[in-house]
């Protein structure tokens, strides 16, 4: 019995999504809310045969139904890059859009978990959570950036590489953001030992970081990553949704590190030291964020240390834009 919202459910993300998440049996109700054809979108998935109830919410006026009684917010509203965009080029128009979708999930489900697909990833989630603080029902265990398609990407590029290896059971854990030199591939942790060389594992990095530019070049001006997103979207509620029907599941995803600021100290030794958001292995629970994984003690590399760093730099930025785009609104 659980039910979700997809803001932004009529966009090259939010269609498949939406797709996914009435397959999802665990999901009883589905509020598909966008500003523009989300009617069509929801009679059409609607016919699926599954038991979901799915609604059509259109426009700012049935914003606040679609969020109401809702247990789980996925958010892929905003607009795309085109080529020679970086995400930090989305944030003029995207960071008002997901203000004003979490400031109508704080007055009408305060408890709802959040998750952040929109970009840049790195400052929409610093934006949420100022919306929620300002709304007095913050709760950092309940807000999430979705990182799973830098997860994902990095199981399948291994494959690339390595045609052994089945891409389907391997897990990298990434760390960091969710740009560029903010993506770090922890190749090192993978669940099955790589044995990659340097000059490998260098090459290897660089794909994953910068996955999402092979996809928006290919698509050569008509938008970024849709049907990967939506599987990796998928999988990461799905993932939240078992964890609140009890199950233990872990996650990478962008996190605010005080939902668990013991397990934090690691990843702040690492070279994180003062920052308020990273993607961290999580394990989820009924509560949103149940812990922070622990990496293996000793197991990082040196390589992997210095990316750490590289990224925590770009990432105290990003932050900062965030959190005083919502201060000085
Ligand atoms: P899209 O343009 O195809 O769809 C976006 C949808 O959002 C549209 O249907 C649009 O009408 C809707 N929208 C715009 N303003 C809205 C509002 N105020 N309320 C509700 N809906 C609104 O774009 P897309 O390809 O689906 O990408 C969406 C976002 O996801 C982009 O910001 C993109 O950069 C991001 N993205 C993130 C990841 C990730 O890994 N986190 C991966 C891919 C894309
Ligand atoms: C991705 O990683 O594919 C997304 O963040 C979309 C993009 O702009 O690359």
């Amino acid at each position: 019995m659980v039910s979700v919202a997809v803001l932004g459910a009529a966009g090259g993300i939010g269609q498949p999504l939406s797709l996914l998440m009435k397959l999802n049996t665990k999901v009883t109700k589905l509020n598909l809310y966008d500003i523009v054809n989300v009617p069509g979108v929801a009679a059409d998935i609607s016919h699926v045969a599954t038991n979901a109830e799915v609604k059509s919410y259109l426009g700012p006026k049935e914003l606040a139904d679609a969020v109401s009684n809702i247990d789980l917010a996925i958010i892929p509203a905003g607009v795309p890059r085109k080529p020679g965009m970086t995400r930090d080029d989305l944030f003029k128009i995207n960071a008002g859009i997901v203000k004003s979708l979490v400031e109508a999930i704080a007055e009408n489900s305060p408890r709802a978990i959040i998750a952040i697909i929109s970009n840049p990833v790195n400052s929409t989630v610093p934006i949420a959570a100022e919306v929620l603080k300002n709304a007095g029902v913050y709760d950092p265990k309940r807000l999430f950036g979705v990182t799973t398609l830098d997860v994902v990407r990095a199981s399948r590029f291994v494959r690339d590489i390595r045609s052994d290896i089945d891409s389907t059971t391997l897990r990298v854990p990434v760390v960091g953001g969710h740009s560029g030199n903010t993506i770090v591939p922890l190749l090192s942790m993978a669940s099955t030992s790589l044995d990659l060389n340097d000059k490998a594992v260098e090459d290897l990095t660089n794909r994953i970081q910068f996955g999402g530019d092979e996809v928006v070049k290919a698509k050569d001006g008509a938008g970024s990553a849709t049907l990967s997103m939506a599987y990796a979207g998928a999988r990461f509620a799905d993932s939240v949704i078992r964890a609140l029907s009890g199950e233990s599941v872990v996650e990478p995803t962008f996190i605010d590190l005080t939902a668990d600021a013991e397990g934090a100290k690691q990843i702040r030794e690492l070279g994180a030291a003062d920052l308020a958001f990273f993607a961290v292995p999580v394990e989820l629970g009924k509560n949103g964020v149940e812990r922070i994984v622990p990496l293996p003690a000793g197991g990082i590399t040196e390589f992997e240390r210095e990316a750490i760093k590289v990224a925590a730099g770009a990432l105290a930025t990003n932050i900062a834009t965030g959190v005083n785009f919502v201060k000085s609104a």
